[in-house]
């Protein structure tokens, strides 16, 4: 293995390779790749393996490699790996537009290559334990609140932070999306620092989406109902709850209100807390032993090209339904 592009996120993947090395999971971090020198040095005595300037080095020497670099230079150095035959990691979002996306997955395809998208809350126990849950659902409430630090600031809010929830959400709903309404503004930046998205999906089912990067606290929750089913994620702790009406002739708003206004009062009668079993995992771990999986046996990765395109074209209409918004607002104006 190696990883191209070993800043503030791409350190994380050298760790989790050395340390899957040295617990015997079958990998070896050969070399971390970095344009800027010191940075690639840093990180390989951190790991002990080789430091390198450039992708072409490592032809010939690995078989698979993360690649951690600016969006922007996503496509490029994937596409170098991949005409050598290296199977990849691409972080998100996969790209900056989706004509290079487009690229990526016909390169992949020419190559015969395994390639997997970043998308790590695919990986978060909470989000796995949900999945056996979903039955319908059909409305979701969104919150990805950060606290502001200077980086990734090259990119607004909804491909930074919101990118992950589109991905979740497109992930539970598979139905395409009929119609995007959004608001955002910059803030403290030049780009969109806080965001709000309502989609709505041929399905009939609703999502609303608010990503902030200038919040006073840190929030990472996903809410949402189906028929008689209400699931809770948070994302942050790992945790999962879903609550559903089991039987309804058993079942009263008047138990509901006592609740209400007396939470110790549970369980109400046909009403069930259930809390899936979960057991904690750091998500870049998960996701990069699914990855290390994927190209040991060939197969299809968990997170695929297509799915990071589609998260991708949903992150750009949002974008373009913010700038129409601002427009109309006449916000610049202010
Ligand atoms: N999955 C997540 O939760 C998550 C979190 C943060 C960042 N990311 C993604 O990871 C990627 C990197 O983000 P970051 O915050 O670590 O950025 P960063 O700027 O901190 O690090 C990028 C590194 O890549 C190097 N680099 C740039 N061009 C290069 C090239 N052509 N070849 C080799 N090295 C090159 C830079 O010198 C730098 O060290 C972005 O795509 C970002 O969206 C994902």
């Amino acid at each position: 293995m190696a990883v191209v592009g070993v800043g503030s996120f791409g350190r994380n993947h050298a760790r989790v390779y050395h340390d899957l090395q040295k617990q015997g999971a079958g990998v070896e971090l050969v070399a971390v790749v970095d344009s800027d020198a010191g940075q690639a040095q840093a990180v390989a005595s951190q790991f002990g393996c080789s430091a390198l300037a450039t992708v072409e080095e490592l032809f010939g020497r690995v078989e698979a490699a993360s690649v951690a670099v600016p969006t922007l230079h996503h496509r490029s150095v994937a596409a170098a790996l991949m005409a050598a035959g290296i199977d990849v990691l691409i972080e998100k979002p996969l790209a900056s537009t989706l004509a290079e996306a487009d690229e990526l997955i016909s390169l992949a395809n020419a190559n015969q290559r395994v390639v997997q998208v970043g998308h790590l809350e695919r990986f978060n126990p909470a989000v796995r334990g949900t999945i056996p849950l979903i039955t319908q659902p059909m409305f979701f409430e969104v919150h990805r609140l950060s606290v502001f630090s200077p980086r990734s600031l090259d990119v607004d809010v909804v491909l930074d932070l919101m990118i992950h929830d589109i991905d979740v959400v497109l992930s539970f709903v598979k139905s395409p999306v009929k119609e995007i309404r959004a608001v955002g503004l910059p803030v403290v930046t030049e780009k969109v620092d806080i965001a709000n998205v309502r989609m709505e999906f041929e399905s009939g089912c609703v999502a609303n989406l608010t990503a902030s990067r200038i919040s006073t606290e840190r929030v990472r929750k996903l809410r949402f109902f189906q028929p008689k089913e209400y699931v809770s994620i948070d994302y942050g702790r790992q945790d999962v709850f879903q609550i559903r009406v089991t039987q309804e002739e058993k079942f009263s708003l008047h138990n509901l209100m006592a609740f209400a206004e007396t939470p110790s009062t549970l369980p109400i009668p046909g009403v069930t807390l259930t809390k899936p079993k979960v057991e904690s995992e750091e998500p870049l771990r998960a996701e990069l032993k699914s990855f290390l999986n994927a190209v040991r046996h060939r197969e299809k990765p968990v997170v695929t090209l297509e799915d990071g395109r589609r998260a991708l074209a949903v992150a750009l209409s949002i974008l373009s339904a913010i700038d129409e918004h601002t427009k109309r607002a006449r916000i610049h104006s202010l």
